[in-house]
């Protein structure tokens, strides 16, 4: 089966040509720059990009790939959520495709193929479903934060999720704050190598609560609290380092032991982890560490996995088509507001 699967819910223009589990060809055109300008994702800009970028990175993968559009048998395409305008570019696209094709279709959601990417080798770019154990996964992206339990392969329930800011939402509010360019999210991971997490002492919000939700405004704010008193230690680059370094830390910690004690909770002796802030390098280390001390195994998403791209949305439509998922209508819309089942 060879499909083409396109993923224009935010910020990327991306497009996957899959076969059998492998990406042939994943291209993504990345609007970060763009957007960095306003601090943050101007939607009708992120259309108009996702508007003038798409067929020319659909032509260019199906080039890498060495695929003709008319060889594909089917077209997926990200359903939700997302911002309306952005995803709507790509999941018409993708309809009309398929339509003049006259192959199926499939709708994908965007968390759900997050969820699997752990599963996917980010080298050869291939499937490893075979590998899955019932897992508790952790989904860390810009917009969301969740647990899920995965108890078998498309067989998952959302356990909790932020009751607020998500992860993501948080180190580029912060970072803001500090003045750091968008996103900020990577940058604190930059400044963090080289400070001390110990040296200001944040909240980890929710922590001590015993449910699987995650809130991250109160840390946000208390950041904001310690600027305002502290602006000093923006312009001391050891101190910026430091105080990147102890809200990392904080971040990190809720989410590592939230996880954990998930895991430990429902008797999976398996964590894995996706979406954006899975880059982060502080929150791979402590994941490996509490894996190694719980002797869990641990899959994460491999760091080009992490963020969005088309060949998570391409993979998991040909395990769904596989497992006998129907297609969905050409008329059918997006649903930004999709939510996990
Ligand atoms: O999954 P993603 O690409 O977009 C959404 O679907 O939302 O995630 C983007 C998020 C941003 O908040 C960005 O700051 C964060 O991932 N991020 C990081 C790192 N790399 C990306 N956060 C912390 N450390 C990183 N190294
Ligand atoms: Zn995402």
């Amino acid at each position: 089966m060879t499909l083409l699967a396109i993923e224009t819910s935010c910020d990327e223009t991306s497009v996957a040509v899959v076969r059998d589990g492998r990406a042939l060809g994943v291209l993504v055109s990345s609007q970060v720059k763009l957007h960095s300008e306003y601090g943050g994702v101007v939607p009708e800009l992120a259309a108009r990009e996702h508007l003038r970028n798409l067929l020319p990175v659909a032509r260019a993968t199906l080039a890498a790939a060495q695929v003709r559009a008319g060889e594909l048998d089917s077209v997926a395409a990200t359903q939700g959520p997302g911002l309306p305008n952005a995803l709507l570019l790509g999941f018409k696209a993708a309809q009309a495709m398929a339509f003049a094709l006259r192959k199926p279709f499939l709708g994908v959601n965007h968390h759900e193929a997050h969820l699997y990417t752990p599963w996917i080798n980010g080298d050869s770019m291939t499937a490893d479903f075979d590998a899955l154990k019932p897992n508790v996964s952790l989904i860390v992206s810009g917009g969301h934060t969740m647990l899920v339990h995965v108890k078998s392969e498309l067989n998952h329930a959302v356990l909790g999720s932020t009751i607020d800011d998500a992860a993501g939402e948080c180190f580029d509010k912060v970072a803001k704050l500090m003045g750091l360019p968008y996103p900020g999210g990577p940058e604190i991971d930059r400044l963090a190598a080289g400070g001390n997490p110990k040296a200001f002492d944040f909240p980890r919000p929710m922590l001590r609560d015993t449910g699987d939700d995650f809130s991250f405004s109160g840390l946000k704010t208390s950041a904001r609290y310690f600027i305002r008193d502290h602006p000093e230690a923006l312009a001391d680059g050891q101190k910026l380092r430091d105080l990147c370094a102890s809200i990392q830390a904080a971040i990190v910690e809720v989410l590592v032991v939230k996880t954990i004690r998930a895991a430990i909770r429902l008797g999976v002796h398996c964590v894995t982890a996706s979406g954006g802030v899975t880059c982060n390098r502080a929150l791979r280390g402590e994941l490996e560490k509490a894996c190694r001390r719980e002797q869990f195994k641990l899959r994460l998403a491999a760091p080009k996995l992490c963020t969005d791209n088309a060949a998570m949305i391409g993979i998991l439509a040909e395990r769904m088509l596989i497992k006998g998922a129907a297609p969905v209508s050409l008329d059918a819309d997006i649903l930004p507001g999709w939510a996990l089942a």
